[in-house]
């Protein structure tokens, strides 16, 4: 292949830069050209391809965000929406496309696929959703984002021997609130595949409480309820001081660490080395610190599993209902 286009596409997520700047100095150091496409799919279907080169990734690798900046396109979703990205494809001689993004994108990339453009996938989502990879783009940024607030926030509440609620992002996954949770040490984590009762909760917070453990830090996936909703719920018959913060879309923001850079670089290479080959209906991850890729078709179906043992082994170290 000799000409190609990346992209980024649904929610923007920390080392989306880091993986365009590769895929960019990678592919023109194969003597490809690259384009970029602004704004996902939406920029796809409006034909809006930039000519990249060396300089246009510069200076980008420690910026949260995506430089080609990123949307939601119901239109693509559509056979007419995807044809018509096909024929600007075609029109313009790209041979191969690199998706970044999460499992909506992925579905995108599938489509186009299908119709015989070959894509690669690069998993870009703080969420940590997607089952065929161990880790997404942005997760592990995120996860430092919500232990810095942790550790803030811990300070105010132990001082005033309050319980704090903190929600996170992760609709249907629980990964950002079990990594953070276990790295900030938090006394209760609530996600989406374990559900808990408020009464539960309650029973937990009043053993500490009886305990002489007067503060507690309770992290809960938005997937497993509002923080605001719970602190209404448990604030009474607790008689604690209960308060709640909702760390929102700062978790999406930030310049990204190490890990995301790392892991960005690599697979933006990957990706381009896949193409080079004339290799497309991929997608590129890592298990077991290894780099993989698979059928796309094949990673959108996986179900995630979620690890109970981890949470398990939370529970028992945050000594939150072991009797002293
Ligand atoms: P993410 O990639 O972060 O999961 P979304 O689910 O919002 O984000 O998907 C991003 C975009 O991918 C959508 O706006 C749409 O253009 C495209 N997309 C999502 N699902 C499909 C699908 N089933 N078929 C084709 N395109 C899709
Ligand atoms: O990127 C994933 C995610 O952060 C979810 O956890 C969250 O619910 C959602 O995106 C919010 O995104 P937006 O406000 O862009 O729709």
């Amino acid at each position: 292949m000799k000409k190609i286009a990346v992209l980024t596409s649904g929610g923007d997520a920390p080392g989306m830069n880091a993986a365009i700047r590769a895929a960019v100095r990678y592919g023109i150091s194969m003597d490809m050209e690259v384009y970029g496409i602004e704004r996902g799919y939406a920029g796809l279907i409006e034909n809006i391809f930039l000519p990249m080169n060396m300089r246009s990734v510069s200076d980008i690798i420690q910026r949260g965000g995506t430089i080609l900046r990123t949307a939601r396109s119901p239109e693509f979703m559509t056979k007419e929406g995807q044809e018509l990205a096909v024929k600007f494809l075609n029109k313009r001689g790209i041979e191969g496309l690199i998706v970044i993004g999460g499992d909506g994108s992925f579905r995108g990339a599938e489509a186009l696929s299908k119709l015989g453009v070959p894509t690669i996938g690069i998993p870009g989502t703080i969420d940590n959703d997607l089952a065929y990879t161990q880790y997404t783009l942005g997760f592990d940024t995120a996860c430092n984002t919500v232990l810095d607030a942790i550790n803030k926030l811990r300070d105010t509440m132990s001082s005033h021997d309050r319980i704090c609620i903190i929600e996170v992002m992760g609709r249907n996954c629980g990964d950002i609130a079990l990594n953070a949770g276990i790295g900030g040490g938090a006394e209760i984590v609530l996600v989406p595949e374990v559900p808990m009762t408020y009464l539960e909760i309650l029973d937990r917070l009043k053993a500490d409480r009886s305990k002489g453990k007067y503060s507690s830090i309770i992290v809960i996936a938005e997937g497993a309820g509002k923080a605001e909703e719970l602190r209404e719920k448990i604030k009474d018959s607790l008689g604690a001081s209960v308060r709640a913060t909702v760390l929102g879309h700062l978790q999406r923001g930030g310049s990204p660490s190490c890990r995301d850079r790392y892991l960005g670089t690599c697979w933006g290479v990957n990706a381009v080395k896949l193409l080079k080959e004339g290799i497309g209906n991929r997608v590129v991850g890592i298990r077991d610190e290894k780099f993989i890729d698979m059928d796309i078709a094949k990673a959108v179906a996986m179900k995630k599993d979620f690890d109970y043992d981890l949470y398990d082994m939370a529970n028992i170290v945050s000594n939150s209902v072991i009797k002293s």
